[in-house]
């Protein structure tokens, strides 16, 4: 059988074979944003995945844009250089048609912390902390270090940060570049009207929280060649009364369409430490949906997808495009393997491990016509 899910799809310039996108996850394990061997692991094994769309972590614009000091860069040539390689080899192991890309991000007053696995708290002295930078003089822990307001010279530094990374990952060749407007980053804490209380013409109407967001996707645009993609990632609600609407969000979509975005990845949350999002199987499809129905844009699902039918479903159904994976698949880089056996598609392990094929077909056996198509 044809399933949706792994149906081609074409993306502005970029054609993916399927709709399985493997999210972006910051691993922490750069130095001074450079990749090393665990990235060479890392994006080998995702690369061999057979997911059609890998996006590489959140990786800083600039030095001060990372969150820690472990996290991915694309702020100078060692970064450029060692991003190119080791992503080169990625691509050596990965099935024809699979397309790589980068989140660039700013990690704004989320930033100069420690490792998750180190507490994630706040860097102290002489731990080469730094000073964070919003919208507004907000900080994100109540009793947290306190962010600086950007003046207008420190925003159009943060746009030419994007732009100059956005020209680095043109060099390296990679097929998209995703705009992190989420997660309570600096691009979504312009967005949001919970961190931006700003009175001049960046922040208080939608059209001015939204500025930033816009003119970044639209100079990454100009900035990469019309071969490449742009896409980016939005945070649909902030689970608060008083933060960003999902009547909101679709504005944002639908204005980063028109900006040159030709796609949108619908997430929520993480603007604050005390908000837990309400967590449950494909939770944020919902926000997906309505993009794509009221903006006409290619949307990329996220947020507890973890069975091959749960995602076939989605896509068959027409609420989202692309359906993007993330902690299943750390758990699990063979998913996209197992869920081609359960859908019924034909299974094609690289050549090495051809002989696993029988495996995967005994524990992830097809499922009957009728149950693979629900
Ligand atoms: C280890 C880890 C690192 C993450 N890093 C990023 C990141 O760099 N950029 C981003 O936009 N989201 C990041 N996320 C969020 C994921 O991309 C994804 O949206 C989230 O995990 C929900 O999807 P899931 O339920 O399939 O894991 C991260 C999540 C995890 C688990």
């Amino acid at each position: 059988m044809t399933s949706a899910l792994f149906s081609p799809l074409t993306v502005g310039p970029m054609s993916l074979p399927n709709r399985i996108a493997v999210a972006p996850m910051c691993q922490y394990s750069a130095s001074d944003g450079t990749p090393g061997d665990w990235h060479t692991q890392h994006w080998m094994s995702l690369g061999m995945s057979g997911a059609g769309m890998i996006t590489v972590e959140a990786t800083g614009v600039e030095r001060h844009g990372r969150i820690t000091h472990r996290c991915l860069g694309l702020y100078s040539d060692d970064n450029e250089a060692a991003i190119a390689s080791r992503l080169a080899a990625a691509r050596r192991v990965a099935p024809k048609g699979t397309r790589f890309g980068i989140q660039l991000a700013h990690a704004g007053r989320k930033a100069s912390v420690h490792i998750p696995w180190h507490g994630g708290g706040p860097l102290g002295p002489g731990e080469d902390a730094w000073q964070t930078v919003a919208p507004s003089a907000i900080p994100y822990w109540p009793d947290g270090p306190v962010p600086l307001a950007l003046d207008e010279p420190g925003i159009d530094r943060v746009i030419g940060h994007f732009v100059a990374a956005a020209e680095r990952a043109a060099r390296i060749g990679v097929d998209f570049v995703e705009v992190h407007a989420a997660h309570g980053y600096l691009l979504h804490s312009f967005l949001s009207p919970l961190t931006n209380h700003r009175a001049d013409h960046w922040g208080c109407s939608l059209e001015n929280r939204m500025r930033l967001a816009r003119a970044v996707v639209r100079a990454v645009h100009a900035a990469v060649p019309a071969t490449m993609a742009v896409g980016a990632r939005l945070s649909c609600t902030d689970w608060v009364d008083g933060g960003i609407t999902p009547d909101e969000a679709v504005a944002v979509a639908s204005a980063l369409k028109a900006d040159g975005a030709v796609y949108i990845c619908a997430s929520a949350g993480g603007l604050r430490p005390d908000i837990r999002p309400p967590e449950a199987p494909s939770y944020l499809v919902p926000f997906a949906e309505r993009i794509r129905r009221e903006t006409g844009v290619v949307t990329r699902a996220v947020g507890l997808i973890d069975e091959p039918q749960q995602a076939e479903a989605i896509v068959a159904d027409g609420k989202a495009d692309i359906v993007a994976l993330g902690r299943a698949m750390l758990a699990d880089p063979r998913w996209p393997w197992r869920a081609a056996s359960i859908l019924g598609e034909e299974l094609r392990p690289i050549g090495q491990y051809a002989r696993c094929a029988g495996v995967i077909r005994k524990w992830a056996p097809p499922a009957s016509e009728g149950e693979a198509a629900a």
